[in-house]
């Protein structure tokens, strides 16, 4: 490691920030790595002594913490300070879909990146590594650049001077660690080729040299925006599938791993669900889309839009399934959802499909009974924008006087009492061991389990006297 590099900085203590950090603070214990953000209590939490309260949910994360923490990295809201001692600054900070304005509903809201390339430019001291960890569209480096050389307000007496270089982060939530222990590829856009190579050598400490690549700045901002297209492309192709398999009697598992064994298609990314969610496949599509119409490049434009407007057709249709197999009503009905993350281990709920598909059902008048073990209550009612009905409340079906539907949280799994159906959007290992003998004894009849995941053993569902249905399953 050059001597010249002592110092990191990360703006944005989130999903990305937080972890990225821990894997490098903990494979270079040399250096020291700090994580700034403006949101103190986020700070806090992943201060709090007891680990369990980090304020993500990642699985081998505590561990890395735990090692760390308050050795060679720091969480701090100490913004101005570790900026100005950093000789490596990342940008890891959120970039949704704009609201409103030029490009709304497409684009990306770049007033965190740009309040962050100002912060830099008045407080950096010396050379400063400017580094765009957050997923941004294409040529969003020169808007940095130009914040960075126009820092007319700036306070240091010293001259500063910047590289930005782009260097895009691939992990998915709920196997980070394993991707940043272990990545596919370390992705570094530039034009100043010393800067790259600094860069290049925190990760060296742990990653091959031959997985770590070196483009031209746009390609690299390209090239994740495609990444992320390409994933979410071929979940919306298998769950159109998935829809061709229950009219014709396939079966999606079956027609997945058909195709998956042609090496020039693979297995990954080929099983079918409730719809993608998460917070970047949308955005990152939309950019795209953006981005081409942008250039006249409607064709293509329309080509990737399809692939959000099927995941969308595809969430309505499971919410729409649920209705017309309680015979066309469920009004009153007590249906209990398990899992309300995006997808399993992680507490992340942003776009999830359970947040559409429970709208929709509380719109038809469900009374719903939420179950997530790592999502609270709180996060529900936020993305759900409806409260849930009282903790107290007897739940008895008969109790639920509002047609309009309602939910609830549960934090156990003693919930199939008076029951008419089950619904299963997140896979979660512990809904695999669910006894649905048991459960069969509590619910109402014909009781009906939905599974989205195709997580259940559907065998013993039969047997136990439960109606089945599960995506993608014509037979
Ligand atoms: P996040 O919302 O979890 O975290 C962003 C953090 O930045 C927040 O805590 C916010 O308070 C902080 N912040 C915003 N402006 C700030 C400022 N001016 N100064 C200091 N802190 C500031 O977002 P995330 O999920 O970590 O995503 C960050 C970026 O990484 C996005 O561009 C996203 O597309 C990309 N990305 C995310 C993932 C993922 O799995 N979540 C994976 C790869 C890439
Ligand atoms: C995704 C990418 O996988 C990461 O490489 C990328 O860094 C990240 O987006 C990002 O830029 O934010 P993530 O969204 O965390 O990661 O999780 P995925 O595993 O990709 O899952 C996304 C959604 O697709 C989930 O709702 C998941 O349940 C769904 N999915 C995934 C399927 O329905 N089927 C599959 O076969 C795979």
């Amino acid at each position: 490691m050059s001597s010249s590099i002592k110092n990191i900085c990360c703006i944005g203590a989130g999903y990305v920030g937080g972890p990225t950090m821990a894997m490098m603070a903990y494979k270079c214990p040399d250096l020291i790595f700090n994580v700034v953000d403006i949101n103190e209590l986020r700070i806090s939490e992943w201060n709090n002594e007891d680990l369990s309260k980090l304020p993500i949910f990642e699985p081998g994360l505590q561990k890395i913490i735990a090692k760390t923490r308050n050795k060679n990295l720091f969480f701090t809201t100490q913004i101005k300070e570790m900026i100005e001692s950093a000789d490596i600054i990342f940008i890891s900070v959120n970039t949704p879909t704009k609201k409103k304005g030029l490009g709304a509903g497409k684009s990306s809201d770049l007033k965190w990146v740009e309040a962050s390339a100002r912060q830099v430019a008045r407080f950096a001291k010396g050379h400063t590594i400017v580094v765009e960890k957050s997923t941004l569209p294409v040529r969003t480096a020169e808007v940095i650049q130009s914040i960075l050389n126009s820092s007319g307000s700036n306070t240091n007496k010293e001259r500063n001077s910047f590289s930005v270089l782009s260097n895009p982060e691939f992990l998915a939530e709920g196997t980070a660690i394993k991707d940043l222990e272990n990545p596919d590829r370390v992705l570094i856009g530039g034009e100043d080729e010393t800067a790259m190579i600094l860069l290049s050598q925190i990760y060296k400490a742990w990653v091959p040299e031959s997985k770590i690549l070196f483009t031209n700045i746009w390609s690299s901002e390209l090239a994740k925006l495609t990444s992320n297209a390409f994933l979410a492309q071929r979940i919306s192709s298998i769950n159109s599938i998935s829809a061709i398999c229950e009219v014709t009697g396939a079966d999606i598992r079956e027609v997945s791993r058909a195709i998956g064994k042609d090496t020039r298609i693979g297995s990954k990314f080929l099983d079918s669900g409730p719809g993608f969610g998460g917070s970047c496949f949308k955005k990152d599509i939309l950019n795209l889309v953006y981005l081409a119409e942008y250039f006249g490049l409607l064709h293509v434009a329309n080509f990737w839009e399809q692939v959000i407007k099927i995941n969308d057709w595809h969430q309505q249709r499971i919410a729409k399934i649920v209705v017309e197999k309680l015979f066309g009503t469920i009004t009153q009905k007590k249906i209990i959802i398990l899992g309300f993350a995006f997808k399993a281990n992680t507490n992340d709920t942003r776009e999830s499909a359970a947040i559409k598909i429970c709208k929709d059902l509380i719109e038809e008048g469900a009374e719903l009974i939420i179950h997530d073990p790592k999502v609270s209550p709180v996060q529900i009612e936020k993305e759900l924008q409806i409260k849930p009905i009282s903790e107290n409340k007897n739940d008895d079906i008969f109790s639920f006087k509002n047609k309009e539907g309602n939910w609830r949280f549960s934090n156990n799994l003693n919930i199939f009492d008076n029951a008419h159906a089950v619904l299963i959007l997140t896979e979660w290992e512990e809904y695999k061991y669910i006894d649905w003998f048991n459960a069969a004894q509590k619910m109402q009849r014909p009781a009906w389990v939905f599974d989205s995941r195709s997580i259940v053993n559907s065998e013993l569902i039969k047997k136990s006297g439960i109606n089945l249905w599960r995506l993608g399953d014509g037979s």
